[in-house]
């Protein structure tokens, strides 16, 4: 089996580092072909458009920054000709509503689509040991389980498509309101003058604590934001669609709205390309 990978961004190099690391064949594209490089060395096939790597492979993996450049790599014209008789597997985080229709495209152009999108970040995608949730009748997820693995040991089955992509939405959710609560108190314990490692050692031995406050901590102590392994645009682009999807499961959306406001001032202070805990840089501005 040759597997096409589309998307060699922060997330996909990593990822198919793995299956050239099991001795999978695999031939990668990428927009900008430069990121290829590291992949070439490692043995991989490279393709100059998305289509020819589609048209090698038996299954294609996508890891890519949205809807829009799924439509642009996957179901140009040129490309969704070659995507007949293909397995999709869709990585990238996305919207349900927009898994489904990528869904529907894929099978009218005579190919079959599962998504897996994923929880954890680059050190995870490295080491194999990401958190893969799969939207897939049964029999599909059973027929891709072991290529899943090279990502993550347990590959999850939630559902039909669209579940597993609203269940990752959920989560970061959750990681964009605890890291944004997290920096609220931490900035407020600074100010007033209080020890932190007191408050660390208070929270850590209390039911508040969740282990993304201290793997975020020496950044936020720091204000050291570079290399990140997931930026600010990233996590508004998640919230937004959080939001989307919520608003049209009646949910009341109010506080991620309020997080979703600063994220946008940490995209105004330049931080856009920063690891996502420089929402702390934006709690540390004030209130304007
Ligand atoms: N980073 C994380 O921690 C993390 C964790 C879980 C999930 N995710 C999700 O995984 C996906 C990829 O994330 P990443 O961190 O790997 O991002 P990234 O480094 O920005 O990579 C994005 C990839 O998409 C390609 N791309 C963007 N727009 C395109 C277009 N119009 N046409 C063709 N290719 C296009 C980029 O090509 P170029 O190289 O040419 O720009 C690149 O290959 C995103 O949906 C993200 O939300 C990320």
């Amino acid at each position: 089996m040759k597997v096409a990978f589309l998307g060699t961004g922060l997330m996909g190099q990593p990822m198919a580092q793995r299956l050239l690391a099991a001795n999978i064949p695999v031939i990668a594209y990428n927009r900008t072909p430069e990121k290829l490089e590291p992949l070439k060395a490692a043995g991989a096939e490279i393709a100059a458009k998305p289509y020819q790597a589609i048209r090698a492979a038996d299954c294609v993996i996508l890891m890519l920054t949205n809807a829009a450049a799924i439509y642009s790599v996957l179901l140009s014209d040129r490309s969704s000709g070659s995507v007949t008789g293909r397995s999709i597997i869709q990585m990238s985080t996305i919207t349900p509503t927009e898994s489904k229709e990528i869904q529907d495209a894929v099978v009218a152009a005579g190919g079959e689509y599962i998504e897996a999108p994923v929880l954890g970040s680059i050190p995870e995608a490295k080491a194999g040991e990401l958190i893969l949730m799969v939207g897939a009748y049964r029999e599909q997820y059973q027929r891709h389980l072991d290529l899943l693995k090279n990502f993550g040991p347990e590959p999850v089955l939630v559902g039909k498509v669209g579940t597993a992509t609203a269940l990752k939405l959920a989560m970061n959710q959750l990681i964009a309101s605890m890291t944004t609560a997290f920096a609220l108190s931490f900035g407020f314990v600074q100010r007033q003058g209080i020890d932190i490692e007191l408050f660390m050692q208070i929270l850590r031995d209390s039911a508040l604590y969740a282990p993304i406050f201290d793997n975020k901590l020496s950044r936020m102590v720091d204000g050291n934001y570079t290399n990140p392994n997931f930026p600010i645009k990233y996590m508004l682009k998640d919230t937004d669609f959080f939001i989307e999807e919520a608003k049209s499961a009646d949910l009341n959306v109010r506080s991620i709205e309020g997080v979703k406001q600063i994220l946008e001032m940490a995209m105004k202070m330049s931080l856009e390309y920063a690891d996502y805990s420089s929402i702390f840089a934006a709690i540390q501005a004030g209130d304007r």
